[in-house]
């Protein structure tokens, strides 16, 4: 066994505990709750699901408030999650794992099919509403405090989403990804108001056999589809007797393909063609002149999915490392060029969003793997000047380092300076950066907040047991 196993063992334990042990000290200003998902359980009867994306969704929910932290797990109450824990086997097809089924209920299938909403990839805040999602169409909606689940959040207009949304500035709503699957396919981009529940498709195009999609870039103008050479014809997926992601092809002949999609409606931009890539998360986007430039952790294949299968994993094989690459498509010119950011390659990257999406930028953090194959340091990288600067200890394996920002004129460091009085601007990685770690020395985890600038330690909070490898969440300011 690896020594990051611990972060693939099942979790059982749902608690509530009002103060975890703290050591250090937290930022005054920041308070709120770190709200995260991510799968904890993998067996179900006598049965273990065959990868990492395939377990039971659990939320987590770490609150800062008086210079305290307390935290909650619950496993979210999904149908595909009901049925599993009612009928003691899998019921609903995961990403990687199907139920046993037999040639005649693959055929029922297609008219009744079991799509699984087991929202372990990420959450949003939209309006007053906490969403947990997955690539399914069946977004769930719960409660932030107690984390109760409380059904479909909306209808996704396709059969494809992603767990990625972005946020539209202008109306405080969200914007997000779709593939209609039927007779015709077609990408779709969709907007769902802060308090609607019917989305609006506001951009599309058709398209034969879709690409793998996990995420997507936005621009102030275009929303930015790179279409890996990682592929699917979608209607063969119900009778192949595979699992959902062993449908797809990889095919690098067809290159990586940009599509740049306006955000008005008009005529979708492309195909700008490269080499091929293969990618489950964008950095950042923006107009830059005539051209717009496109910033994703990729891979040289889509490999990495058969390296995330747990029976891999549990074993230690190698992973396939991340590179921090920027594309930059020239509509004029019909061209993509594309080179390496920096040498330390990471994954799971995050930005200052709310200054930073959609526009020039300098910082991103992310999670970097070095001699244990797994994800085992924490980067911030200054994509100005190439640089990176790492934070890792001995036997702890980070997750995503969620970027909260410190308010105008009270940062981390020059609270005094900055006068406190939210007139002074701060800069773009003043904040600090909350990860959840697995010390797999105690075989436990515990929340670290770091200084986002330089990556010092600031305070850890000792969870009450270990927390399974998760994907993604979001910080609520109180
Ligand atoms: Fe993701």
């Amino acid at each position: 066994m690896s020594g990051y196993a611990d972060g693939l063992r099942s979790l059982d334990a749902e608690v509530r505990v009002d103060d975890l042990p703290l050591t250090g000290t937290l930022p005054e200003w920041l308070r709120g709750s770190l709200l995260r998902t991510g799968p904890a359980r993998w067996e179900v009867g006598g049965r273990t699901m065959n990868h990492w994306f395939d377990g039971f969704a659990m939320l987590h929910r770490f609150g800062i408030a008086g210079g305290g932290v307390s935290y909650s797990n619950r496993f979210l109450e999904s149908k595909a999650y009901r049925a599993a824990e009612d009928e003691g086997e899998i019921v609903y097809s995961e990403f990687a794992t199907d139920p046993c089924r037999s040639l005649f209920s693959r055929v029922f299938s297609l008219f009744d099919p079991k799509i699984s909403d087991n929202a372990n990839v990420n959450l949003t805040k939209l309006g007053e509403r906490f969403i947990a999602m997955t690539e399914t169409p069946m977004p769930v909606q719960f409660d932030g405090d107690t984390l109760e689940a409380a059904g479909v959040a909306y209808e996704v207009p396709g059969l494809l989403t992603t767990a990625h949304p972005h946020l539209n500035r202008a109306s405080g709503g969200m914007l997000n990804y779709a593939a209609k699957v039927g007779p015709r396919n077609s990408y779709r981009f969709f907007h769902l108001g802060p308090d609607a529940s019917e989305p609006q498709v506001v951009a599309q195009m058709p398209v034969k056999r879709p690409g793998y999609q996990h995420s997507f870039g936005l621009t102030e103008k275009h929303f930015v589809l790179a279409e890996y050479p990682f592929v699917v014809n979608p209607v063969s997926i119900p009778l192949s007797g595979r699992p959902y992601i062993e449908n797809y092809r990889w095919e690098p002949e067809r290159g990586t393909r940009f599509w740049l999609l306006p955000r008005d409606g008009g005529e979708p931009l492309g195909p700008f063609e490269t080499d091929a890539w293969f990618g489950f998360h964008h950095i950042n986007a923006y107009e830059d002149g005539g051209e717009v430039v496109v910033d994703i952790c990729v891979f040289e294949d889509a490999g990495i999915v058969e390296d995330l299968y747990l029976e891999r994993l549990r074993a230690g094989k190698p992973i396939a490392k991340p590179q921090v690459r920027r594309f930059r498509i020239d509509p004029a010119a019909g061209s993509v060029g594309s080179e390496l950011l920096v040498e330390q390659g990471f994954d799971l990257p995050r930005i200052n969003y709310g200054r930073s999406n959609e526009r020039p930028y300098r910082y991103a953090w992310g999670v970097g793997t070095g001699e244990t194959g797994w994800l085992d340091s924490i980067v911030k990288a200054d994509l100005e000047r190439g640089t990176t600067q790492s934070w890792e200890r001995p036997g702890c394996f980070p997750g995503e380092p969620v970027f909260v920002a410190a308010p105008g004129g009270a940062g981390t460091k020059s609270g005094a300076e900055g006068g406190g009085n939210g007139s002074v601007a701060t800069a773009e990685d003043e904040g600090v950066l909350l990860s959840v770690v697995l010390d797999s020395e105690k075989a436990s985890s515990f929340l670290l907040v770091l200084d986002a600038s330089d990556l010092t330690e600031l305070a850890r909070a000792e969870a009450p047991h270990h927390i399974p490898f998760g994907f993604h969440g979001q910080f609520a300011p109180a």
